[in-house]
């Protein structure tokens, strides 16, 4: 399956092929990606917060509340943002298209 990464503003900023299985947040990681993933998918920290495109949302399976409840608490989030070390990929998606949030740029200095 085919990962578009976007930045805040919308520009394709990566694009990458991904298996079933795979980590959102390990594929992000690999392809350079400002994800920080602090806690390392302990659900600690939301630094891998991203927004799913609205018209890929409804393929994921739905976040737990424990996901939910670390997402309130980050920055930019919108009805359709996850954290990325929650998210499986699963062949049959076909695409998957995230945007990163401004502040996981930021605090690269980009
Ligand atoms: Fe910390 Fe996802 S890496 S919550």
């Amino acid at each position: 399956m085919k990962i578009w990464f976007l930045s805040a503003g919308g520009e394709t900023i990566g694009d990458v092929e991904a298996a079933s299985g795979e980590r959102l947040l390990d594929i992000a990681q690999a392809n350079g990606q400002a994800l920080e993933g602090t806690c390392e998918g302990q659900m600690a920290c939301s630094t891998c917060h991203v927004i799913v495109a609205p018209e890929d949302f409804a393929k994921l399976p739905p976040a737990s509340a424990d996901e939910d409840d670390l997402l309130d608490l980050a920055a930019h989030v919108t009805r359709t943002s996850r954290l990325a070390c929650q998210i499986w990929l699963e062949e049959d998606w076909g695409t998957l298209t995230v945007r990163i949030p401004a502040d996981a740029r930021d605090m690269q200095g980009r």
